[in-house]
């Protein structure tokens, strides 16, 4: 248990459950091993937002946002490469957990559902990736992690909100409503079934 467990006084609402004690304990216990998964993280974020633009070329105001969104994510990705250099630490392959992967499992096969369910996928995952960088920059004692992690997650909620937007701007309110909260409780449903390793979404 951690004597001083420190929880964000707001969440994103759209997150059907919070992260648990024993996850930020392990991610704390491991700060290298998380900061190297936390790169990944970035880097497929990027991955997702350049190839949602592939996919959709003529989709009316979508590259306007996503690039953005694929220049911000490597940004984030260059700075923690630079402080794992700092720490004498460099980027490695990590055995993934199976949260995105099994995310991708829910998205359906046919248009329009296909761009919705990967709209609110990708927002989702930023929504846990800001509760849980803000669990490790509150709980973080290493003061170079907590300035990284602080520096980091409000971005992440402002992702949340354009996937969310780009959704509700392209499909009716209800549906949009009722799709997250499908893929949400499925979300929380991954993360409660362990994943032995320190990851940011094990
Ligand atoms: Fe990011
Ligand atoms: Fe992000």
């Amino acid at each position: 248990m951690l004597v001083d467990f420190k929880r964000p006084s707001s969440n994103i609402k759209y997150l059907s459950s919070l992260s648990s004690e024993s996850w930020l304990e392990q991610a704390l216990s491991n700060p290298i091993e998380i900061l190297i998964d936390h790169a990944h993280c970035e880097r497929k974020a990027a991955g997702v937002a350049i190839q949602l633009m592939f996919r959709y070329p003529s989709e009316p105001d979508l590259a306007e946002v996503l690039s953005p969104i694929a220049r911000e994510e490597l940004e984030h990705f260059e700075k923690i490469l630079v402080l794992l250099k700092d720490l004498g630490h460099s980027l490695k392959a990590l055995k993934p957990p199976p949260y995105g992967a099994e995310l991708a499992k829910c998205v359906r096969k046919e248009e329009p559902y296909r761009m919705l369910d990967s709209f609110l996928i990708a927002g989702l995952i930023e929504a846990r990736s800001h509760e849980r960088l803000s669990l490790l920059a509150l709980n973080s004692e290493h003061k170079s992690f907590k300035l990284l992690y602080v520096s980091l997650l409000e971005s992440e909620a402002r992702h949340f909100g354009i996937y969310w937007k780009l959704a509700q701007t392209k499909f009716s309110k209800n549906e949009t409503n009722k799709r997250l909260e499908e893929l949400s409780n499925i979300e929380s449903e991954i993360l409660s079934q362990t994943f032995a390793l320190p990851r940011i979404h094990s």
